[in-house]
């Protein structure tokens, strides 16, 4: 039986060398954004290339993660979406490969800033603020003042009411966490996110969760990107979304090429590919409402507008650094997610 399938193995393969087809190409894809928005883009990667798309969905630092352990024998070709800081550390580390698109001119300065800081291992494909949203029937339920700064959010009353990622496997959090250190000073910053903890219901693996459990009813306050909590009020739930008052971090969604890849030349197609205005148009298909790094591409009139929030002036190079992420987040682990609630 094993003889019989090897000989049609070799067979078949004779015959696609003979008719001169090759092998289908193929494509390792992981993915740090919405779901809905990874898998479209897959599809529509392979309806446009024919290269068959292979795609998982993780979170950012959760990628990040796995990128490192598999460095020695990488099974990824191209990380696409999540937060930059973990984009930049695996450039700093390595883990990801050098490339200058010749997409590169059609990119907001922002967008070509963060290739330029990380030696081209990396570039900007979206940005989004931080902020939080809330359940505004459950607020008027319990009975909840509404929010309106960070700072409200350690009022004793929201006890339970409140949930974020964890900031190890998820890029908003981590990206909550340097926001607070950079917007309070990082004893300031420290003592919110201890503040904080004690009002928190639980802490999620993924970043968009908590306003997704907000939508849903499960939860009242969600920390997240104001562009998930957007998706969430335009989906119909009784969702507010705010830009707290003291102002807020941001993103600069990230793609990287991964070392190594197996599949480089389908990785570089696909990194082209989504630099395209037409491949960023696809989020406004899933409602994806971060604004783009194509200048020619379009951003949803729901997307929140960037220059209404007072953002900081967010250090990507120190908070995307391999000792600040991990300073960080071991500070984290050791002296905020131990207190008891
Ligand atoms: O849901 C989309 C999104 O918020 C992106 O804007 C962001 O880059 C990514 O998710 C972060 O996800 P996580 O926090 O799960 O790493």
């Amino acid at each position: 039986m094993k003889k019989t399938n090897l000989v049609l193995g070799t067979v078949a393969a004779a015959v696609c060398m003979a008719s001169g087809a090759a092998y289908a190409d193929k494509l390792t894809y992981y993915c740090s954004a919405q779901e809905d928005w990874c898998q479209l883009m897959a599809r529509s990667f392979e309806e446009a290339t024919g290269i068959d798309v292979n795609m998982t969905r993780k979170s950012s630092g959760e990628t990040f993660a796995q990128v490192r352990a598999e460095a020695s024998n990488p099974k990824g070709d191209i990380w696409w979406g999540g937060t930059g800081d973990p984009h930049l550390q695996a450039a700093e580390e390595g883990l990801t490969e050098v490339y200058v698109s010749p997409m590169r001119d059609q990119l907001h300065p922002w967008a070509i800033a963060q290739a330029e800081s990380a030696g081209n291992r990396t570039i900007g494909i979206y940005s989004g603020a931080l902020g939080y949203g809330y359940n505004t029937e459950l607020v008027a339920a319990n009975n909840l003042p509404e929010p309106a700064c960070w700072e409200d959010l350690l009022k004793p009353a929201y006890k339970g009411h409140v949930q974020m990622a964890n900031p190890n496997s998820s890029g908003t959090a981590y990206t909550t966490l340097a926001s607070m250190v950079q917007i309070f000073g990082e004893d300031d910053g420290f003592d919110f996110m201890k503040g904080l903890h004690v009002n928190i219901n639980q802490y999620t693996k993924s970043g968009s969760a908590p306003i997704k459990a907000a939508g849903r009813g499960e939860n009242t306050i969600g920390i997240v990107f104001m562009h998930d909590a957007v998706k969430q009020a335009v989906a119909g739930f009784p969702i507010k979304v705010v830009a707290p008052c003291e102002g807020t971090g941001y993103e600069i969604g990230s793609m990287s090429i991964i070392a190594g890849a197996r599949n480089m030349d389908e990785a570089k197609r696909f990194y082209d590919w989504a630099l395209s205005a037409e491949a960023q148009n696809l989020a406004l298909q899933v409602n994806a409402f971060q604004v783009p790094s194509n200048m020619g591409a379009e951003t949803s009139p729901s997307a929140p507008d960037m220059s209404m929030i007072k953002l900081i002036d967010y250090d990507f190079a120190k908070y995307g650094s391999s000792d600040e992420r991990k300073r960080l987040l071991k500070k984290w682990d050791d002296e905020v997610s131990t207190l008891p609630q």
